[in-house]
């Protein structure tokens, strides 16, 4: 099992302080540019799947949903009114200006997707529980 990583969207979208929502694999994705280093996370709210990506706003690692205000940090996933809700976040690469997000897979169904080669990846992030 790795990470594989897979093109999301072109880092000049996305620039520093501000977020969008994109789809990777089918997944809907929120990337956020926290002064020039990205992260992802899913883009649906754990509160109530409202999208992170298209609305509410981010500031510095914080992304607040637009429906109801709840915070997260957008590296940990940490939800800050509620700990029994947790966003999910993914390790991110960059490469020839795309932002790349690594989904966790063995390579009997990922072989298509690279699992290093990138600018800064993270692809010694920990493997999801
Ligand atoms: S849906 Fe995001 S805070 Fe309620």
């Amino acid at each position: 099992m790795a990470w594989y990583f897979y093109e999301a969207i072109p880092e000049s979208k996305v620039p520093p302080g501000t977020k969008a929502r994109c789809l990777v694999e089918g997944f809907d994705i929120a990337i956020y540019n926290v002064d020039g280093t990205f992260y992802a996370s899913a883009d649906a709210c754990p509160h109530e799947r409202v999208s992170l990506g298209d609305g509410g706003y981010v500031d510095g690692e914080t992304v607040t949903c637009g429906a109801h205000r709840w915070c997260f940090n957008v590296r940990t996933g940490e939800c800050y009114e509620d700990a029994g809700f947790k966003l999910t976040t993914f390790p991110v690469g960059r490469k020839e200006g795309m932002v790349y997000v690594g989904f966790w897979g063995d390579d009997t169904v990922e072989e298509e997707a690279p699992t290093a080669g990138f600018d800064d990846a993270e692809d010694d992030a920990e493997a999801p529980a």
